[in-house]
């Protein structure tokens, strides 16, 4: 079967090149994808991800049989719904399903009328009133643009005079456009977060491992917040008594509440935790795709065939893999560390050549336990790659534990150089501090 993954990023990437080990797929198709993935899929550069029609037209050209969408905004514009109109294989939500991740006050009155447990809540239309709000309440609180935007539209504001400037830059001056129209203030959420992963055809659920994210720029939690700096898994905060919280309380509410307000869901739910002292859960946000960069973790970390289970969940057919876990199993632990351009998540500087790759992008010293996942690089004219965006590579290596795959990381990173490359050197310390 051919699959055809849509994206262009570093978890495009690792979904490439994990679905293209399956001896049940004849060929990996992307859309763009990237000069990175060419060692294991066929590239459409001229197909972007927000051209529903191209895309359409190539899984007709080329009789996909499974379509895998990688970003949230093609989701939200109902590229599920389209392809699945015409008959095709999607494994992503509808564009109804998508507002869990579209719209935060749309996420945040599910979770009410399900009973999941998430930070209290308030939704303002109109900056005065939600000025007022943030003063009466006094103390710490986190301000929301509730549209999509770029995982950036969310202020954590220490005082009512932060929370009402971050009001203003929303409201007013439309910082995140019209992401910024409604806004969401929340009580800020104190414990460790984490990030947890359930592949769903909509009623059976198949859960993946825990994984954590670094978002900020710098090391020690420092400097602004980024796409994430890298990731590992799996994350020890998420033991088996609070995987087990999770699913009850989180997972499996939200795919029966989905199904009974007819918005089945289909695709991975992504739940962004925050774990109290107790080993509670609160839900800090609903994503409807995979994570960048914990997917790079994940994918390294599974063995296993990823792809019968994607099928099965764009099938509406996971019962009969329930049982088994989906066929993957979880040892050991993966370490992702993001090599990003010089002055990111700002402006950077694009064109500057990568030193310690091979011809196909892989690590130039081959190493079994490295993958090196390609998320701002390009072909440089006179062969290699160079730089193309903020984010530029996901180092993985896969370990017995996070220690060995950290180090072995840190190994294949020094090995790779571009002109004012910027790494954090904490990654997975904070699993190894325990
Ligand atoms: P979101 O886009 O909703 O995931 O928010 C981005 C980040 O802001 C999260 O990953 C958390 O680190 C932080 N955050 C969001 N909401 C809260 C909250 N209620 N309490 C504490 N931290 C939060
Ligand atoms: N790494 C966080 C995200 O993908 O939203």
């Amino acid at each position: 079967m051919k699959v055809l993954v849509v994206g262009s990023g570093g978890r495009e990437h690792a979904l490439v090149w994990k679905i293209a080990q399956s001896s049940e797929v004849t060929e990996v198709l992307a859309a763009p994808g990237s000069a990175g993935m060419e060692g294991s899929a066929r590239c459409f550069p001229d197909v972007s991800v927000g051209d529903q029609d191209a895309i359409a037209s190539l899984c007709r050209d080329e009789a996909v049989g499974l379509v895998v969408v990688g970003p949230e905004d093609p989701l939200a514009a109902g590229i599920s719904d389209r392809l699945r109109d015409e008959g095709f294989a999607v494994f992503g939500p509808s564009a109804a399903a998508a507002q869990l991740e579209g719209s935060k006050a749309f996420a945040k009155a599910f979770m009410e009328r399900h009973g999941i447990p998430t930070a209290a809540h308030r939704r303002f239309d109109v900056l005065d009133e939600a000025v007022a709000w943030v003063h009466e309440r006094g103390g710490r609180c986190v301000v929301k643009a509730d549209g999509l935007a770029a995982g950036k539209g969310v202020a954590m504001c220490e005082t009512p005079a932060q929370a009402e400037s971050a009001l203003r830059e929303m409201m007013l001056d439309r910082r995140f456009g019209d992401a910024g129209a409604s806004v969401v203030v929340e009580d800020w959420l104190e414990g460790e977060e984490a990030s947890y992963y359930a592949i769903t055809d909509g009623e059976h659920i198949v859960t993946l491992a825990a994984a954590q994210d670094h978002k900020r720029a710098l090391d020690g939690d420092r400097g602004e917040n980024t796409g994430g700096m890298g990731a590992y898994s799996p994350a020890p905060v998420i033991d088996a008594e609070v995987e087990r919280r999770t699913v009850e309380r989180v997972v499996e509410p939200a795919i029966r509440g989905m199904a009974a307000e007819g918005m089945p869901y289909v695709g991975v739910l992504f739940v962004g935790l925050m774990i109290d002292a107790q080993g509670d859960p609160y839900v800090v946000e609903f994503n409807v795709r995979f994570g960048d960069p914990e997917t790079q973790a994940l994918m390294v970390q599974a063995e296993g065939d990823l792809f019968p289970l994607l099928l099965a969940a764009a099938n509406g057919t996971l019962a009969a893999q329930e049982a088994s876990g989906g066929g993957l199993s979880w040892r050991g632990a993966a370490v992702c560390v993001v090599m990003a351009s010089d002055g990111y998540p700002r402006d950077y500087p694009k064109g500057l050549a990568i030193h310690g790759l091979a011809a196909d992008g892989a690590l130039e010293r081959s190493d079994d336990a490295v993958v090196v996942f390609h998320a701002g690089t390009r072909r440089a004219q006179g062969g290699g790659f160079e730089t193309s965006g903020g984010r530029v590579l996901g180092v993985t290596a896969r370990g017995a534990n996070v220690q060995e795959a950290r180090d072995v990381a840190y190994k294949a990173i020094a090995e790779i150089s571009f002109e004012g490359a910027q790494h954090r050197r904490d990654i997975a310390a904070r699993a190894l501090d325990r």
